[in-house]
């Protein structure tokens, strides 16, 4: 099987599974207990939360440890909404092709009171930091826009919003679960107010993420209880999980430079191979994107059956983000870049693994050729194309 499917999950790397084995046994107290097996746990934690902030230049006492990126999300947002709302600025900024972890939770906030303004995304994918400035307001609290998404892998102008933000005195909050591990991340450099990290993307367990909140940004919690994470997220930390999600980033990041080179050259690889077929056509930038993210539309199909006909062919791929699988409405960041409906179902991504070879590449074009051609064979919506009834969009 060639698992092309990176950004849904990543396989535990060797080291990560061997630190969370080997920990299950031996740092099993309770962080908070002041006994040596508590003091043990604590030890780990604590390495953890430092190695996790060297990756993205934060301080230690910067990193909160959570259950993923969906609850470093709404976190994030909540608490910005928060010190908002006693100020009286209940104004969010955000982008129309978000993660459904930030749009749901802005849904939310709307119903409590909140205004939000989503931003269009130009049709290469991106995001314009003029058009961030320009939509800030005296009431603005809070501007979340995210590192890379998780669809078209665009990767947006970070460090300019971030820019743009602080000149005007709003919080900047970034959801980098897509990112961190595979993009040089430095949240001082950057002027990232909070960000949100997952383990399982770069090669650590499910069920373990992170947020970096910026010194001085006050939390709110959303699970109430003990005091652990300074009083900011209540629970018994997951102590194993923990340390391997560190020993994963260290890793993923340590070999960033050697693996996007990789990566990117099999991507452009397959984007050159892909480009071929006839009424197809990418989503997103070709060149501000992640290292292993691509992202196709083909006309007169859908992407339902070339998944299941790329299984057969021991092809692990997805269409539409893993979250909306199964539902049949087409991807809101398609539909954002402005894809229409019917050429917005025909999509394709794949997500390149580190460790994707040419064979493999080359075997993933051949095999989307062939599937692409044998749907188009007895699609209704493909006869009215080549009939001329339709217009062809791609
Ligand atoms: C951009 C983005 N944000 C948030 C999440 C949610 O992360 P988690 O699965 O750890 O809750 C995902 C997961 O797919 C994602 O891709």
């Amino acid at each position: 099987m060639i698992y092309a499917d990176n950004a849904a999950t990543t396989k535990m790397s060797d080291a990560a599974v061997r630190t969370m084995t080997a920990l299950l046994g031996e740092a099993w107290g309770n962080a908070s207990s002041l006994y040596v097996h508590g003091q043990k746990a604590k030890e780990v934690l604590e390495k953890a939360r430092a190695d996790v902030a060297a990756v993205i230049g934060a301080e230690p006492r910067e990193i909160l440890f959570t259950s993923g990126g969906s609850e470093a999300d709404n976190q994030a947002i909540r608490s910005a909404a928060e010190l908002g709302r006693q100020k009286g600025k209940t104004h969010i900024i955000s982008t129309a092709f978000e993660h459904h972890a930030v749009l749901h939770t802005l849904e939310r906030l709307k119903k409590e009171g909140f205004e939000i303004t989503l931003l269009d995304v130009h049709e290469n994918g991106l995001i314009v930091p003029e058009e961030v400035e320009a939509a800030i307001r005296d009431d603005t609290c809070l501007v979340t826009v995210m590192f890379a998404n998780n669809e078209i892998g665009t990767i947006q102008p970070i460090r300019e919003i971030g820019a743009v933000c602080r000149a005007k005195g709003v919080l900047f909050h970034t959801d980098a679960v897509q990112a961190v591990g595979h993009l040089p991340i430095d949240v001082k450099a950057d002027n990232i107010d909070l960000l949100s990290a997952s383990a399982h993307k770069f090669h650590g367990p499910k069920g373990v993420g992170f947020l970096y909140a910026k010194k001085g940004v006050r939390l709110t919690n959303l699970i109430d209880g003990g005091a652990q994470e300074r009083g900011k997220r209540a629970g018994t930390e997951n102590v194993p999980g923990i340390a391997a999600m560190a020993e994963a980033l260290k890793e993923t990041a340590g070999a960033m430079a050697v693996n996007a080179a990789r990566q990117s050259a099999m991507r452009d690889r397959l984007i050159e191979g892909l480009s071929r077929i006839p009424h197809s056509a990418l989503n997103g930038d070709p060149v501000k994107r992640l290292p292993g993210n691509v992202n196709f539309c083909f006309e007169g199909i859908e992407g339902e059956s070339l998944l299941l006909l790329l299984d057969d062919k021991g092809i692990c791929a997805s269409s539409g983000s893993a979250c909306t699988s199964g539902s049949l409405d087409p991807s809101h960041v398609l539909l954002a870049i402005g894809r229409v409906h019917d050429v917005a179902h025909g999509s394709l991504r794949l997500t390149l693994g580190e460790d994707i070879t040419e064979e493999q590449t080359d075997y993933i074009i051949k095999s989307v050729r062939e599937v692409v051609e044998y749907l188009r064979g007895f699609s209704p919506i493909w006869r009215d194309l080549t009939a001329g009834k339709k217009e062809f969009i791609l």
